[in-house]
């Protein structure tokens, strides 16, 4: 199997990404024991393939050490060279605290190393509290870094459009910022995508999947209770369906989803994963990837071969209108983590 063209995107003038990315955090406990050697294995794979693009973070179990290990595997398997094809995305989210130079540098370092890279692709900045200015101290010495050369570009992850503006007033370059956004969470549409378009800012969002739950498995099945779902994302992502409309609601997604599927003969996940694909400022979706226990690339490899019509998406919204305002009920993209 091999992905049409129409997977690349441009990211930055100097760096073309896969539209879909790998998400690691699956590698991170909670979604069935991973094997390390089996999960490297897969990686070669999943860029064989042409899903060349990671997300990961430095707190996601061993993630950044299974890219290091992918990386000499490739660069043994097919030379140097090969390394070039490979964007790996990493995210630092420290605790709140004095953010030195030194504090920076000896995180940014830590990533360098475990990933076995002199310059990190992309480093996405996580902050947990807005009362604390400090995040502005940290992206000034990674802007630093970046000109140093140990980073190539600087993004964000859950940051509201309020503090994506002052970072952006400030004078720090961010290429993107990772949000949730999907058809049960269409947060972003409000203020962050309309922020992102006027200022050339790329999100990349993740629970697009609803962590498995936005598919054919769950189409017509009772409401999973308590422990039933089997990972952390899919509880994670039944809460925001709870929050959403609850489980009829979501019932009528799904049919909705599998009518469009139906006519354009491809899964519910393509359309769930297309519409949001297509909407404004979205440069890539992450698909959390449980490396070496379950796969789902050919599956989603035909996301670029088709297109939604006005129909579809008129229904789509309609079934969005019948659901809670996720904007009122938990704010701006983000928010649920600081509550
Ligand atoms: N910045 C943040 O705060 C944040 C938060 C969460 C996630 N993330 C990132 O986003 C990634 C995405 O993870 P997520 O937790 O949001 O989950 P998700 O991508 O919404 O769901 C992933 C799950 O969807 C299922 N799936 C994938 N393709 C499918 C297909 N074609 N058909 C049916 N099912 C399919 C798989 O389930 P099975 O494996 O069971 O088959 C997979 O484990 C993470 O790995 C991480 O990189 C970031």
């Amino acid at each position: 199997m091999q992905l049409p063209s129409q997977r690349v995107i441009s990211f930055t003038p100097d760096m073309q990404i896969c539209r879909l990315l790998n998400g690691m955090w699956q590698v991170s406990g909670g979604h069935g024991r991973i094997d390390p050697e089996a999960a490297v294995a897969e990686m070669i794979a999943y860029h064989d393939a042409g899903f060349t693009t990671w997300d990961l973070a430095d707190h996601y179990g061993p993630a950044e050490d299974f890219i290091g290990a992918f990386r000499r595997q490739l660069r043994e398997r097919r030379g140097e060279d090969a390394l070039a094809g490979v964007q790996a995305f990493t995210k630092w989210v420290p605790r709140s605290g004095p953010m030195t130079r030194e504090v920076v540098e000896n995180n940014i370092g830590i990533s360098l190393r475990r990933m076995d890279v002199d310059t990190l692709d992309l480093l996405q900045f996580h902050w947990w509290e807005y009362d604390d200015n400090r995040y502005l101290d940290a992206l000034t010495h990674m802007a630093d870094l970046q000109t140093e050369g140990k980073i190539r570009y600087l993004a964000l992850t859950n940051f509201d459009t309020e503090h994506l503006r002052r970072i952006l007033d400030h004078g720090i370059q961010v290429v993107s910022n990772q949000v949730q956004y999907s058809l049960i969470d269409r947060r972003p549409e409000v203020t962050m995508a309309p922020l992102c378009q006027e200022r050339g800012i790329h999100l990349l969002t993740y629970g697009t999947f609803g962590g498995g739950l936005l598919s054919e498995a769950y189409l017509g099945q009772d409401e999973p209770r308590g422990g039933a779902l089997p990972t952390v994302s899919l509880r994670k992502y039944k809460q925001m369906v709870d929050a959403w409309g609850g489980w009829a609601l979501f019932q009528r997604l799904l049919a909705t989803l599998k009518e469009i599927a139906d006519k354009h003969q491809v899964s519910i996940a393509n359309v769930a994963v297309r519409a949001i694909l297509d909407r404004p400022a979205v440069a890539g979706v992450i698909v959390g990837t449980r490396l070496g226990l379950a796969e789902h690339r050919a599956d989603n490899a035909r996301v670029f071969t088709f297109s939604l019509d006005d129909e579809d998406r008129t229904r789509l919204d309609a079934v969005s209108e019948a659901s809670r305002d996720l904007y009122r009920a938990i704010g701006d993209c983000g928010d649920e983590y600081r509550r």
